[in-house]
This record gives C-alpha cells, sequence and structure tokens, in this order.
C-alpha cells in the first residue's frame, strides 16, 4: 500500500469520529486533504474552521461550510497531520507553514486528531523544527536564537515569517520552553501531550488509533 493510501485510510477513519452538529477545526496538508471529501461524504450538519486557505478552498469544493474561527469560542474536534510523531507523545508540525493557525484550533478543541501515514512516526523528534517569527524584528529575533535558519519562500497564512530551528533536540520540552519564551517567536512546531488525545496512524494499511 502507497503512503498516499495510508494517509487516506487514517483520514477516513477519522472522519468517522466526528458527530452531527460538531464544530469542527480542519488542518492543513495532504493527509488532511482526504479527510475534507470523507467528511462530506458522512452528510453531517457540521460548523468548519480552516487552519490555512488552501484547505478553506478545498473544503468548500467538497460542500464543508467553513466559518471564520471568531465566531467560535471553542470546538468539540480538530484533525489534522503532521511531520513527525514521536515520544511523549510530541509532534513536529509546519512543514506547510500552518503551525500557528493549527496550534490554535488544536488548543481550542476538545478533542485533538492527529492523522499521519506510517514513515511519521519516529524513535526521537529531530530537526528541523518550524517556527513563525513576527515579521517585525525578524533579523533580531533570527540573531538571537542562533539554530533558526529562514525557510525560503511565502509567509505564513498570517504574514509571519517562517524559519527552521535546526539542532540537535535533545528534549522537545525543554526546546519548546526556550522558544516559547522568545519575545519575537509566534508560534513554534513542537505540539506536547497536552494538546493531543487522539493519534491515528496507517501503516501498509493498518490503521491504528491510539488515545
Ligand atoms: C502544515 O503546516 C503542517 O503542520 C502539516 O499539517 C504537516 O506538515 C503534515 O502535512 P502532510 O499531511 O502534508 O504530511
Amino acid at each position: 500500500m502507497s503512503v498516499e493510501a495510508d494517509k487516506r485510510a487514517a483520514a477516513e477513519f477519522a472522519a468517522q469520529l466526528v458527530e452531527d452538529g460538531m464544530r469542527v477545526g480542519l488542518g492543513t496538508g495532504s493527509t488532511v486533504a482526504p479527510l475534507l471529501p470523507a467528511l462530506a461524504a458522512r452528510g453531517l450538519t457540521l460548523r468548519c474552521v480552516s487552519t490555512s486557505p488552501a484547505t478553506e478552498a478545498l473544503a468548500r469544493q467538497v460542500g464543508l461550510a467553513v466559518e471564520p474561527f471568531d465566531e467560535f469560542t471553542d470546538l468539540d474536534i480538530a484533525i489534522d497531520g503532521a511531520d513527525q510523531i514521536g515520544p511523549g507523545p510530541w509532534l513536529v508540525k509546519g512543514g506547510g507553514r500552518a503551525h500557528t493557525r493549527e496550534k490554535i484550533v488544536a488548543a481550542a478543541a476538545a478533542r485533538f486528531v492527529v492523522i499521519a501515514s506510517g514513515e511519521k512516526v519516529v524513535e526521537r523528534i529531530h530537526e528541523p523544527v518550524p517556527v513563525e517569527l513576527l515579521a517585525y524584528g525578524a533579523s533580531a529575533t533570527l540573531r538571537r536564537l542562533r539554530n533558526v535558519v529562514l525557510r525560503p519562500g511565502p509567509l505564513s497564512p498570517d504574514n509571519g515569517v517562517i524559519a527552521d530551528w535546526t539542532g540537535a533536540v535533545e528534549d522537545p520540552a525543554t526546546l519548546a520552553a526556550l522558544l516559547d519564551a522568545e519575545p519575537g517567536v509566534v508560534a513554534h512546531g513542537l505540539f506536547g501531550p497536552e494538546l493531543i488525545t487522539d493519534i491515528v496512524v496507517s501503516t501498509a494499511g493498518a490503521v491504528d488509533h491510539r488515545v
């Protein structure tokens, strides 16, 4: 079974966790892409929030109702992919530049479901760890955070500068605290166990669901 088929299997499994009337946070990326038609196919009445313009466009194409996040104080469930799933569990997210919105949506959700194909599971969290910097003073922030390198390409959906922390990750919690303490860092891509309720991983067609 291909990686793409595993992404679809994990996404389709997660779509079954959504119930009628729920307020749903939609993540970003190639694993979330097959989630959207799978959710739409269920024919439920849902209110959705999107973490990126790309997801919003795809969601509307399949007929999901997407509303501004300002309309909600909290969400019932959010479903999103990951770049790495490590022990803890800790995640690395932000390969698609949307991790700030993704973290806000995950934190607002009563249930945060991570979906992935098996190759995203790692024995240890490793570099690169995406970081979004406030554009104001970004050069000064980069100088202070010595191990962070600018990532070529577009800004984040909220016009933040995207960079990547590089180096050995001895302890994700320590690195998360270091990045959280830097005034110019809007958000980093380390998502800790306090955010995660479910992990759905498909490996060679076998779906593993951990709660
Ligand atoms: C978006 O910024 C990311 O956090 C994605 O959720 C993550 O990179 C996973 O993407 P894929 O599902 O495309 O691998």
